[in-house]
């Protein structure tokens, strides 16, 4: 496909590589088990895999509290099992993206072993340590942000978990070693990365004390976080790891922007930066056409002043799933919605696993909460293991995910939500998915085309042309479970994708409840 740029073009598929699949029935996902689902991913139509973190790591944040940044965690299996994975993502034209965690390490990584021994050592300046806490800066995941280690004798700090050091971006050897795990995985034949909250590195260099607001329930809320993120020093960075990623044609950098807008998104996005960022609005939206369409006109304007492409994230290890934001019980009308929206978007898709059959969150009660935040903040916030539940191969114990004891418990109804039904029903959640990507793949308007909404539609449905010199498209979503009646600006619509009609579309149309329409001039 001539102009086909697999990180702007094609659609991303993240994948949480302890809740795919299992080969070896230890209960947790591993590389084999992605390796082996290849040509499911490659049916799907995707065009990159996102891995969530497989290094080592004692899990005090399931995977993001790395202790070996250039090696795999043998639960996950080996670096051999790593190649293979390249290897067979590219022979069938798959991408592959790493999750590089690199603001922080596992307090068991050997550099933080070697900072916090003593005050003398070669490392001792590659954390952050102070000998009284210096301000007022409070861990994401509660409680304040410096901790005391009876070892060094001396604070460190950490934004999250505090087995979660963040290390010294100031220090020049901790940036060239940074870099280096970089380069350790291009050479290793990784197309790009996404980088976890990266906007997070440097913090203010006089540790300045944060202002209070009056807002929200954790204590972290309640500042102004003026001195512990965004800081100038990011801009530079990003132009060094940029010409580093310039020395390998077609790879990529995704930045996961902490506590984005679309504003910090974008500055930190541009042909000598990231090639994308995220950000998340259209994630957090209600189900509602108007506040959709908000996020999708706010990157749209900043997209249009910068000549930047847009992104979209639907869902991710981090929120509660689509289905369990806005479907009612087990029906997939809504999910379905809201695929379609995104993957009929001017800007990269980004798909969760699971999302492609509509996984709903398992709901664990207290004692069986894994995550860090859910076990500090519950029942305020349940934490984020609802949506890491495995994946729902089939109808088999487990879902087929593990022959042996799953790490966290599937969702009761696999023996109906499953991949395997889904590929066998023509209407399924897993098949529109199936088809859209296609038909993203065959029209470059449907990737690339202006995105022009329709005005005055009923207001529960929300429409909008893809067009470009030669072609439009047109994209018809009602978000109500009622008929909507609307005039389309044109007499005659060839059908590009409906899962209930067929033939052509006139001037004149009734929606079906929560219908899916995509239309051609
Ligand atoms: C963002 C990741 O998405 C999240 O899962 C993790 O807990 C934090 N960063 C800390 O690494």
């Amino acid at each position: 496909m001539a102009d086909f740029l697999w990180w702007r073009d094609g659609v991303i598929y993240q994948i949480y590589p302890r809740s795919f699949y299992d080969t070896n029935g230890n209960g947790i996902g591993d590389l084999p088990g992605i390796t082996a689902k290849l040509d499911y991913l490659a049916d799907l139509g995707v065009d990159a895999l996102w891995l969530s973190p497989f290094y080592p790591s004692p899990d005090k944040d399931f995977g993001y509290d790395i202790s070996d940044h250039k090696g795999v965690d043998a639960k996950h299996g080996s670096l051999a099992d790593f190649d293979s994975l390249v290897e067979a993502s590219h022979k069938r034209g798959m991408r592959i993206v790493l999750d590089l965690v690199l603001n922080h390490t596992s307090a068991q990584h050997p550099w933080f072993r070697e900072s916090s021994a003593n005050r003398t050592n070669p490392k001792h300046d590659w954390y952050l340590w102070a000998d009284t806490i210096p301000n007022n800066w409070e861990s994401v995941f509660g409680g304040k942000a410096w901790t005391w280690h009876a070892g060094r004798g001396q604070y460190y700090y950490h934004m999250f978990v505090k087995e979660q050091p963040d290390v010294n971006w100031r220090n020049p050897a901790v940036r060239a070693a940074q870099l280096d795990v970089v380069r350790f995985w291009l050479k290793r034949g990784v197309d790009g990365f996404r980088l976890d909250v990266f906007n997070v590195y440097f913090k203010d260099e006089q540790l300045r004390s944060n202002p209070f607001a009056l807002h929200g329930i954790r204590a972290f809320d309640r500042q102004e976080h003026l001195y512990d993120y965004d800081q100038p020093e990011m801009d530079d960075l990003l132009i060094e790891l940029r010409q580093l990623l310039d020395q390998y044609p077609d790879s990529y950098a995704v930045g996961e922007t902490f506590m984005p807008t679309p504003e910090n998104a974008f500055r930190y996005m541009g042909e000598d930066k990231l090639h994308a960022a995220f950000e998340f609005d259209f994630l957090h939206s209600k189900y509602d056409p108007a506040q959709l369409l908000k996020a999708i006109i706010d990157w749209e304007k900043l997209a249009e002043k910068t000549g930047l492409f847009p992104n979209y994230v639907l869902s991710n290890h981090d929120v509660p799933r689509t289905a369990t934001r806005h479907a009612k019980g087990e029906d997939d009308a809504r999910p379905k919605v809201m695929m379609a929206l995104l993957l009929t978007m001017r800007g990269t898709p980004f798909l969760y696993n699971g999302e492609e059959i509509g996984q709903r969150d398992i709901s664990l009660k207290r004692s069986e909460l894994l995550d860090p935040l859910g076990k500090k903040y519950y029942p305020f916030h349940k934490g984020r293991d609802g949506c890491r539940a495995p994946m729902q191969w089939d109808s088999s114990e487990n879902a087929g995910f593990t022959s042996g004891t799953p790490w966290l418990k599937l969702h009761p109804d696999y023996k109906t939500r499953n991949v395997e039904a889904q590929q066998k029903d023509e209407n399924s959640l897993f098949n529109l998915t199936r088809k859209l990507i296609a038909l993203r793949k065959e029209y470059v308007t449907l990737r690339r085309g202006d995105f022009i909404h329709l005005e005055n539609t009923p207001k529960k449905v929300l429409a909008y042309f893809r067009k470009d010199k030669n072609e439009t498209i047109l994209v018809v979503l009602n978000f109500s479970n009622k008929i909507q009646s609307m005039d389309l600006p044109a007499p005659k619509w060839a059908i590009l994708f409906s899962e209930m009609r067929t033939g052509k579309v006139g001037a004149h149309l009734k929606l079906f409840p929560n219908e899916v329409l995509v239309l051609k001039k």
